[in-house]
Formats: C-alpha cells, structure tokens, sequence
C-alpha cells in the first residue's frame, strides 16, 4: 500500500470492498472460464440475456402441471453442502429439486467428516463420487464455490459465499420486484427495470446480499441507492462510484441521509444487521435504529413503497415488526419466489431443456 498513490489506494480498497473482502480468489472465474457452464458462482457470470432465460424457465415451470413438473430431474441428484446456517436457501433448494423429482442429500458441517477436518476439496469429491451431479454451496470463506467448481468439474450453484455473493437471491428478488410492479417476469430486458429506484439500506459491508443486488438491479435498468452509516457503508465504495470504475457505476449511487433516500425510492430493500460480524466497529445501535430503521412512521409517508427483507429479519432493530407484516411488505413473497426461481437454477445447472 506504501507506494500507492491516495487515490489509487482509495481504488484498490473500494475495489476490495465490492469483491468481498478476504477471499479464496473470489474473483479468480474472470481469468479463465473452466467451470462447468450449467455453474452459478456471481451475477457478474450472468448477461442479460442468461437473467431473462433463466427468469423465462422459471415461469415455465411455474406454469406446469405438478405431476409433469416431478418428471423434469427424475433420476437426478444434487447434494446440498452447508457450512453456515440457512433456513430459506437450503430449503428452497431441496423443495425446488424434489418438486422437480430430482434426489437429493444434505451435508452440513456440523454432523459430517468435516467436523473431522475433510476440506472442502475432498467432501467435493467425496459428494461427486457417490453420483452427486451437482452441489449447491454455502461457505463462509468467499470464492469457496469457485474452488468447489475447478476441484469436482462439477456444476455447483453458490448459495452464499463470506461476505461476496448470493445470486440467487438477487435473481429472486428481481422476480418479486417484477411481479409487484405488475412488469413483465417472463421477459426481461436492459431496461426492464427502468424508471426504478431500489433502496438497499444497512450492513452494506458484509452484505453478500447488497453487493449480488448492487451489479444486478442496474443492468436491467433501476437505479440503486446504498444507505448506511459510515461504519457499515465505508467511503471507499463512494470513491469507486465516483470514478464510475463500476461496471454497473451509472445505477449506483450512496446516499447517507435514509429519509432522503426513501423520498426517492419505489422498493426499499432493508438489510439484517449482522451483530455478529459488528466486533470492533463503533456503531451505536440505538443510534442506528433512529436514522435507518424502517419503522411505521416512515413508511406511512410512502404508500406505494415496496419493502423487502432478504431475511432473516431482527423486527426492531432494521425493521419494525408492523412494517415487515405491512401489505406494503414483499418479504414472505421473496422466499416464494426463492422456491421458484431456484427451480430454474437447477434445471440450467443440469442441462435440462424445457
Ligand atoms: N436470505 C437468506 O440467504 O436466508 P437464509 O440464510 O435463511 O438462507
């Protein structure tokens, strides 16, 4: 860092920021495409043209009749490999492949040989040994799906990398955005989301959830507003915005003030803080609460606001309970859409053709 200049410091750090943090060469997948194509790893793998198939595979097999719908992954399987705790993407996951009549099998860190110490490259093998066809991920060390996919050659589907990427949930909360805003789900465009301004406010910086919905949302078109405090949204990030070094830097944009921001919004997407990443950061939480929580009061000024929560929600602290249970609240259609849209991952994942 010595030999840098303050600027390109300040690139090199907010560069950093908006792969992940510390990683296993996160962004490693850019150098050199050796993953299998039915794999998902980041957004950034994605071009429009991939979003609006795998959105128009997902209201296809939405549209299916149950019983043909078990017959599309019959005799497939797909393990599910969880070193972190999940209630909505680990089950969306496993409903999606069985609806699909696909087997699967679950391994968790703790009630498997990794408590015994098997890396990640050997339970790979291990898992594609025993005829698993794909795996779905979730690690706490960004790029570990990366690793996965280069080690197995297998497909392997990224459900929450550290602090980096979680692109299904971004795909899932592009097709409740669509389908509250009554656009159209089935074909999606450049500008599919034009004239839309999305809201993500909170824990920015370890925000896998942020940062996925952050390179996705204005490539079809919404502008994208970050809001947070400084400890939780570091000046780093509005360094990069400013240089437009984003590739996506045209739909971005921070925003400190969260009234200001709200005034603005059609969705606002609220983000958990996560107390557990929080040590050594001076946020004052009673503090946080009064500027950034989305409470009654601010949401009875913004009748047509969307809210939406990746979950799981802290009702209190980012959002107040009323809100989250409000008509205006998308959150319990966002896990829906997981289930569906999940579908559709699988199907791509698997080469399977509707
Ligand atoms: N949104 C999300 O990833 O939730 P889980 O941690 O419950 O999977």
């Amino acid at each position: 860092m010595g030999t840098l200049t303050r600027e390109a410091a300040a690139r090199e750090g907010a560069a950093a920021f908006f792969a992940g943090g510390e990683s296993v060469n996160a962004n490693d997948h850019h150098a050199a495409k050796i993953y299998h194509p039915g794999s998902l790893l980041s957004v950034e793998d994605l071009s429009v043209a991939d979003v609006a198939e795998i959105l128009a595979t997902t209201s296809e097999l939405e549209a299916m009749d149950v019983s043909a719908r078990a017959k599309v992954l019959e005799r497939r399987t797909l393990a599910l490999l969880f070193y972190e705790s999940s209630t909505r993407t680990r089950t969306s996951f496993e409903l999606a492949a069985k609806s699909l009549g696909a087997t699967t099998t679950l391994v968790s860190d703790k009630s498997s040989s990794i408590e015994k110490g098997e890396s990640l490259k050997d339970t790979g093998l291990t898992l594609r040994a025993l005829g698993a066809e794909a795996i779905v991920l979730r690690h706490p060390a960004s790029g570990a799906p990366e690793l996965l996919a280069r080690v197995t050659g297998l497909p392997v589907l990224n459900a929450g990398d550290g602090m980096h990427q979680h692109p299904t949930q971004a795909l899932l909360d592009l097709r409740t955005i669509l389908l509250r805003l009554k656009r159209d789900a089935a074909r999606v465009t450049a500008d599919t989301l034009h004239g839309v301004t999305v809201v993500i406010t909170g824990d920015i910086k370890h925000s896998r959830v942020a940062r996925s919905n952050a390179m996705l949302l204005p490539r079809l078109g919404a502008k994208v507003i970050l809001c947070g405090p400084e400890e939780l949204l570091p000046e780093e990030a509005s360094d990069l915005l400013a240089g437009n070094e984003l590739p996506s830097g045209a739909g971005l944009e921070i925003v400190r003030d969260f009234d200001a921001a709200l005034a603005r919004a059609d969705v606002a997407m609220m983000l958990r803080i996560q107390k557990e990443r929080l040590l050594g950061t001076a946020l004052d939480l009673g503090e946080y609460v009064k500027r950034y929580q989305l409470n009654e009061a601010r949401l009875a000024q913004y009748p047509k606001l969307l809210v939406m929560h990746p979950g799981p929600i802290i009702r209190g602290l980012e959002i107040a309970g009323e809100v989250a249970d409000s008509p205006q609240s998308a959150i319990e259609e966002q896990v829906a859409q997981g289930l569906a849209v999940r579908r559709a991952v699988l199907v791509r994942a698997l080469g399977v053709r509707q």
